[in-house]
Formats: C-alpha cells, sequence, structure tokens
C-alpha cells in the first residue's frame, strides 16, 4: 500500500501545506501524496482512522484541531506534552506518535531567516490557544528571558502559565492591564481575533527599543497586528509565512527522514502572498 500524508483541519481548504510538502518531495526527489482533508472536531478521530487503513502515514493538524489531536495520540514528544498541542501525526504501527513542530519552526524562521537574537528578551505573548500553546515552550528554550501571557479569557493565560512550568520567569497577566506591564523586546500575537476582525486594543507603551513583534498568523490575518507594531515604533515585524515553511520542513523530515531547504517555497510563498495580499 503506498504512503498517504494529509493535513487536517476546518476549514482547511486554502491551506499552503500541500503545496509545500509537494515542493519538498520534488525537491528531495521523494513521490510525495499529500492532500487537505476538511473534518469537523466531532468527526476527526473516524476521519483520521480511516486515513491510516486505507494507508495514511504521516499528517499536519491545524486549527481547530491541535488539542484534539493531542488527545489522540498514543505517545507524544517531550515538547507536543509541554504544548498540550500536535501538529503533526507519525503513524507507527496500529498507534499515532503525536509532536508539535510550530515552535521550533517558529524559532527558526526568527533566528536563522530574520536573525534575530532572543535571548533574554523580555517577551509579550497574546492569546492562549493552539497556537500559543505551540510555540511558547520553544521561545522558552530558545532562551528569551520573562514571558507574560495575556489571553481574552484569564484562565487559559492561567493554564498555559501553570503547564510551562516556569514559575519566576512565566508570568501570567490581564489583558486589561497591559499598560502597567512597562516595555517589552519580543511581543507575538498569537490570537486569532484578526478572523474576526477584531484586535485587541495594545498601548504603545509595549514597545521597548528595538522591540521584534510577530504575528503567527500570515497573509490579511497578519495585517492588523503587524500594521499596529509598526505604527508603534517596532524595530522588526514578522508574519508566521517563515514559520508555516520551517514547521512544515521538520514535519516532512520526521516522515522522510530527510529535512528540505525552505529559501526556495518560502520566496516563491512571499511573492503569492505579496499578491494576494494587494489583490483586493
Ligand atoms: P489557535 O489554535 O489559533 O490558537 P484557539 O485555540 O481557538 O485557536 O485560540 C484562539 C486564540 O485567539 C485564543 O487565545 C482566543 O482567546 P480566548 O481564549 O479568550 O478565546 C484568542 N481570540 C480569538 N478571538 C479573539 C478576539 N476577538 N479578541 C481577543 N482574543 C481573541
Amino acid at each position: 500500500m503506498s504512503k498517504h500524508y494529509a493535513v487536517f483541519g476546518h476549514p482547511v481548504a486554502h491551506s499552503l501545506s500541500p503545496l509545500i510538502h509537494l515542493a519538498f518531495g520534488r525537491q528531495t526527489g521523494i513521490a510525495v501524496d499529500y492532500h487537505a482533508i476538511d473534518v469537523a472536531s466531532g468527526q476527526f478521530a473516524q476521519t483520521l482512522l480511516d486515513f491510516a487503513e486505507r494507508g495514511g502515514a504521516g499528517a499536519n493538524v491545524t486549527l481547530p484541531l491541535k488539542q484534539a489531536a493531542f488527545a489522540l495520540c498514543d505517545d507524544v514528544t517531550e515538547r507536543a506534552r509541554r504544548a498540550g498541542a500536535v501538529n503533526t501525526l507519525v503513524r507507527n504501527g496500529e498507534t499515532w506518535h503525536g509532536d508539535n513542530t510550530d515552535g521550533v519552526g517558529l524559532v527558526r524562521d526568527l533566528t536563522e531567516r530574520h536573525g534575530l537574537d532572543l535571548r533574554a528578551r523580555r517577551t509579550l505573548l497574546i492569546g492562549a490557544g493552539g497556537a500559543a500553546r505551540g510555540v511558547a515552550p520553544a521561545l522558552l528554550d530558545a532562551g528569551i528571558g520573562d514571558l507574560y501571557i495575556v489571553n481574552r479569557t484569564p484562565e487559559r493565560a492561567d493554564a498555559l502559565a501553570d503547564a510551562l512550568d516556569a514559575p519566576g520567569r512565566v508570568h501570567s497577566r490581564y489583558l486589561t492591564d497591559l499598560a502597567t506591564l512597562g516595555e517589552f523586546d519580543l511581543i507575538v500575537n498569537a490570537t486569532s481575533a484578526a478572523r474576526d476582525g477584531a484586535l485587541p486594543i495594545l498601548p504603545r507603551s509595549l514597545v521597548g527599543r528595538r522591540c521584534a513583534a510577530v504575528d503567527l498568523s500570515y497573509g490579511e490575518a497578519a495585517i492588523p497586528f503587524l500594521a499596529w507594531a509598526r505604527a508603534a515604533g517596532c524595530h522588526d515585524t514578522v508574519d508566521g509565512l517563515g514559520m508555516l515553511v520551517e514547521q512544515a520542513a521538520e514535519s516532512f523530515a520526521r516522515w522522510h527522514g530527510t529535512r528540505p531547504e525552505t529559501d526556495g517555497i518560502y520566496t516563491q510563498l512571499r511573492q503569492r502572498d505579496a499578491v494576494l495580499v494587494t489583490a483586493d
């Protein structure tokens, strides 16, 4: 039976992952069969089982299924356990092994593509959902300074801070207290707020000298936060396109044993993104 790969999500039709994985396959000479599968949360477990029975050997998982995927795994990597969310599934006999490559993808994009030194950066993480959970452990491992987490629903910020298990270094705060938190060197938007056209109100006082602002989304969804960041004087502004490509390369390496080069497809998607963003 030939091996299949897929990305599961809802909605997922506009996912760039199939394009990225096919490009990696061409580049490495590995025949890649990778499709997007749209599935609502309630049907995810059964759909994943059917996929495995048809020869599904690995999958990416995106919104809103990353926490559900974590629950369906028989074992997970340490970084997925700390995130409580899985974006990469590897079929292991009759079971699923789960990993989370989002955080390492983000750190690689920021440090290697954008040349940012993350060490000791006082960091604000806005959001405490699946995306925030995926990247927070890797940011801590990359050596950032104190991490402050704020979220619309404060209990989720508390839960994430607890799960990160780094007392004294990780702090949860209220969104309404942003004006009292001082200046940051790194601000990460991990909310899906822009998808509802509702960015939280962010005071300029958050922005320190040479502050980097990062939105984990890309395309239109990244525009409001990064526009705020530029206007507020952030030194660097980075969207999530590079992270998307880097997390895909990590997943590809898990499945096929070789890590593809990422600059070619990144440049291609960046040009395409510029066209899409300016199109309307
Ligand atoms: P994801 O995997 O993208 O993180 P998620 O787990 O649904 O998806 O989390 C979405 C994040 O965006 C959450 O932090 C959410 O805040 P809540 O935990 O309060 O729901 C945040 N978010 C979504 N819409 C928002 C809005 N309009 N204003 C502020 N935060 C918002």
